[in-house]
């Protein structure tokens, strides 16, 4: 155990700092083993802050603290705690000078200053400015910044910060300094600063109001033509944020640059985003279209909290979803608008009910404004964020575009400048539209997915359909009632002959049905007969809905529902209900009617192939173990296995026919038209190679030796893998290697298909992995791509009967938690699940926890989520 409790910060404590920082001045010296950092910040007291505090109270962490001097005289009576220097009695106004010694090249945790492969780069949210220098490290205090950088010219001839570049000469020993000034007040946690041998790739941008953006991308030499595409993905995030939001960039600069070693994917610092390698660098040889997809939207989803998160920041880190679950939705209506609305829903929503489902279903289940926190790197959660961007989309449904875009000009012209909060945001929205979003606030202070229950009823004679939805919320840790939520449910209702049916007397054939009640029923009248009702639209609420249609109820809504996702979601119940059913003994042979609607959409001509790819995806393991009360991974597995088999066979022809007309070795385009192509190609390979016969075989053979993009070479590696074929894996597991050990973001890629293999990814395998060359325990994409990927996606293995998943799991966790406690914290994401288990599975995941909990040196990161997880505490 460890020696001392961490204690939990709480929302209700919330008090203005005592002190505000208008202006930080650092000089920052770089050598090779250590950092000298010399701050000086001009400090005020707080007139807004009753406290009547007399002294200075700043963050600061595993700093070595070199001399402090308040109005230019040297402070003797101040005190270092962990975590904490206390300078007592200080004036109204004052400078104080301050040098710390850090050490980034021992600072393995990835947060502050640190080096990663040679440069130095900084990560300062959520609380790494503190590991810098000290300060009040704390989003409500906004400063504006100069920065200025000495390092050695010839190892790190660039040198970057916050800002614009207003100074730059040579220094004597053959260093050199540039020096950048902020003009925007921010807080640290958006401070940033890089230094490198680093390549410049420019590009520029001009506003709506004529002015010209440099635009510039700095990678190591070795990934300069990878840079194309993110640079092509910004310069459309700039328009459509102009176009779309009315938001204008504000610096003449804008830098992004990639980095090997990142515990997240990117960061929005102020002018200077950083990346994570994986994230923004791309050839068509290297990355795959989910890669340039995701690319795409990682890049505008940093560049739009320049307005959301930036300009308008968080009050405190409860507000997070103000800028995340905001920044999310926009980066999503983004991405809509790049390539097909329907196919990107698709994608999202099945992550969301997938996995924030699962956590609000779990015993880290939290609001989307959390009310306390032990370690809020733990609170960068899918609730904040993909919960937080739908409780922004259904404000956006309920507003409609028109009032949501003047609730949004509202927000920003009324809060520039300021550190708010979620409150002050659904103010905004109110304020410009007049509808009063009292209830709608719960969405923010309630933890849980919401239950929609229907029922309707026909009466023929007068023509009246009825439909009557009753809500509810499972109970959550820390709150065991919950009041009704306002819920928007977009719907129509679709006749036998497939016509969709006129719901009022201005003909609409859609609404939006708003509840607010614990029930309410809503009538349809003039109906010749009873129709079908198409429910939650587009998905417009996170919710679970429950409603008893029949297969082949689904089977019509899968070809006839005017909605697209409905459609999706049609053909997704069918087949959970087939699975389970066979997995839960309910039927015997496998239903035929899936295999004849996939039929149906591989023949019929025209249809969308992103939409038909997705449409054939069975729904995932990780989903049917969500809809399963003390899940049996390895039942529902063989059950979902045995009706891909059927599938497949059933449909041999046809998925051959379709891939026709591929040619994995033509020219590549990040295009929609040609990503589709793939996608349905690709899918019907995966189902081929399922039959585990020589047609496949030769199919994905083919297909792996004429690819000249990697997103057909990885399609046709991963069929060889997960397939029966033992010789041709191990060969093209080889040859894949020797063309690409040179690059890291490929090599990822090949640790993951072995390691989330249903094949071969066991813990022999994984533990192979482990002592390849090229995997690397500082590196945070290896740890996740081998030891995440294993316990997030290969779930037969991770949950293998034995419980040797859990332990090697465990192993890793422990080892990792001493020199990295983001991500230990975040590998154990999978075990805290555990009651949702069979019980020799739930018993094994505990047992793991509990020895992890057990351990004397457990970081404050993995602390939380395994108490809490255990359920004591929090
Ligand atoms: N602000 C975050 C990055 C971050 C998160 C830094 C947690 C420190 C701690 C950034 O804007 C972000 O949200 N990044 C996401 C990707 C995004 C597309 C959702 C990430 O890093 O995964
Ligand atoms: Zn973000």
């Amino acid at each position: 155990m460890r020696a001392e409790q961490p204690q939990a910060v709480h929302l209700a404590d919330y008090r203005v700092p005592a002190f505000l920082i208008d202006h930080v001045d650092l000089r920052i010296e770089l050598f090779e083993d250590c950092a000298l950092v010399h701050s000086r910040l001009n400090i005020r007291r707080n007139p807004a802050d009753e406290s009547q505090a007399r002294d200075l109270v700043l963050n600061g962490e595993e700093l070595g603290l070199e001399s402090l001097m308040l109005d230019g005289r040297p402070v003797e009576n101040h005190r270092v705690d962990e975590g904490f220097l206390t300078v007592p009695s200080v004036p109204e106004h004052f400078h104080l000078d301050v040098t710390t010694r850090i050490h980034p090249r021992d600072n393995t945790r990835l947060e502050g200053l640190y080096q990663s492969s040679g440069m130095f780069c900084t990560q300062c949210e959520a609380e790494g400015f503190r590991r810098i220098t000290y300060f009040l490290d704390r989003p409500d205090v906004m400063a504006c910044y100069r920065t200025r950088i000495e390092a050695d010219r010839e190892a790190y001839p660039v040198l970057l910060a916050n800002g614009n570049p207003v100074d730059w000469g040579e220094l004597e020993d053959g260093r050199h300094q540039v020096t950048w000034e902020d003009p925007y007040p921010k807080p640290s946690y958006l401070f940033a600063m890089v230094a490198g041998d680093l390549v410049e790739k420019r590009d520029e941008f001009v506003t709506g109001s004529g002015r010209t953006i440099d635009l510039r991308m700095y990678v190591e030499a070795r990934n300069e033509a990878k840079c194309e595409h993110a640079l092509a993905s910004l310069k459309k995030a700039m328009a459509w944020d102009e176009e779309v939001y009315g938001r204008e960039y504000d610096l003449d600069i804008f830098m992004v640059v990639a980095v090997d070693d990142f515990n997240m994917g990117a960061m929005e610092n102020k002018g200077l985003n950083i990346f994570n390698s994986s994230c923004v660098l791309a050839s068509p040889e290297t990355a795959t279209d989910a890669a340039y997809d995701r690319i795409e939207s990682i890049v505008a989803h940093e560049y739009f909290h320049n307005w959301s998160g930036n300009r308008v920041t968080c009050r405190d880190w409860f507000q997070l979803s103000l800028k995340e679950g905001f920044t999310v939705f926009r980066d999503n209506q983004f991405s809509a608008d790049m390539g097909s609305p329907t196919v990107q829903r698709i994608d999202h929503v099945n992550m969301l009910r997938t996995a924030q489902f699962a956590e609000d279903a779990g015993p880290m289940a939290h609001p989307v404004r959390p009310d306390s926190y032990i370690e809020i790197a733990n609170f960068y959660t899918l609730t904040v964020y993909e919960k937080g961007a739908e409780v922004v989309r259904m404000i956006h449904t309920l507003l409609g575009p028109d009032m949501f875009r003047e609730g949004s000009d509202l927000y920003f012209a009324r809060h520039d400048g300021q550190a708010v909060t979620t409150d002050d945001f659904v103010s905004a929205m109110e304020d410009a539209s007049s509808r009063d979003l009292t209830q709608f606030r719960r969405w923010y202070g309630q933890a849980g997915t919401p239950e929609l229950r229907v029922t309707d009823t026909f009466d023929a004679e007068s023509g009246t359909y009825t439909l009557t939805i009753r809500q509810s919320c499972p109970a959550t840790p820390g709150q065991s009632h919950k009041e009704p939520f306002h819920i928007p449910v977009r719907m129509g209702l679709i006749a036998s002959d497939g016509e969709a049916l006129p719901l009022d007397a201005e003909q609409n054939t859609e609404t939006v049905l708003e509840l607010t009640g614990d029930e309410h029923s809503f009538q349809f009248s003039g109906l010749a007969e009873r129709p079908v009702p198409s429910l939650l639209r587009g998905f417009s609420a996170p919710v679970k809905l429950d409603y008893p249609w029949t297969r082949d109820q689904l089977m019509f809504l899968m070809s006839r529902d005017p909605d697209g996702f409905n459609r999706w979601d049609a053909g997704q119940k069918l087949a959970v209900d087939v699975i389970l059913s066979i997995q839960q003994g309910r039927d015997t042979e496998v239903d035929p009617r899936p295999v004849e609607a996939y039929r149906t959409l591989l023949t019929t001509p025209g249809l969308d192939r992103a939409m038909v790819a997705r449409m054939l995806a069975l729904p995932s393991t990780a989903w049917l173990i969500e809809l399963t009360d003390e899940a049996d991974v390895a039942a529902i597995d063989g059950a979902r296995h045995q009706v891909e088999q059927t599938v497949a066979r059933a449909l041999r022809d046809e998925l051959v026919q379709v891939r026709a007309d591929h040619h994995p070795g033509g020219s590549y385009a990040f295009e929609p038209g040609q990503v589709a192509a793939r996608s349905l190609s690709n899918s019907a390979l995966t189902l081929l190679t399922r039959i585990g016969d020589e047609q496949g075989r030769e199919q994905a053979l083919a297909q792996f030796e004429q690819a000249t993009n990697m997103t057909d070479r990885l399609a046709a590696l991963k069929a060889l893998v997960d397939s029966p074929f033992s010789q041709e894996r191990e060969d093209a597991l080889a040859r894949f290697h020797a063309d690409w050990h040179h690059d890291p973001q490929v090599v990822e890629q090949w640790f993951a298909v072995q390691s989330g293999s249903p094949w071969i990814g066991n813990v022999n395998c994984v533990t192979e992995l482990l002592a390849h060359p090229a995997f690397d325990w500082k590196n945070p994409n290896k740890v996740r791509m081998v030891i995440g990927v294993f316990a997030g996606r290969n779930l037969t293995h991770f949950h293998s009967p034995d419980g040797s998943g859990h332990r090697f799991l465990g192993e890793q966790i422990r080892r990792l938690d001493a020199f990295n406690p983001q991500i230990s914290a975040q590998l154990a994401q999978p075990l805290t699940r555990w009651r949702q288990y069979a019980p020799h599975l739930r018993d094994s995941m505990a047992g793991i926890l509990r020895e992890l909990r057990d351990l004397p040196d457990l970081s404050r990161d993995l602390y939380e989520v395994v108490t809490k997880s255990l359920g004591e505490s929090g």
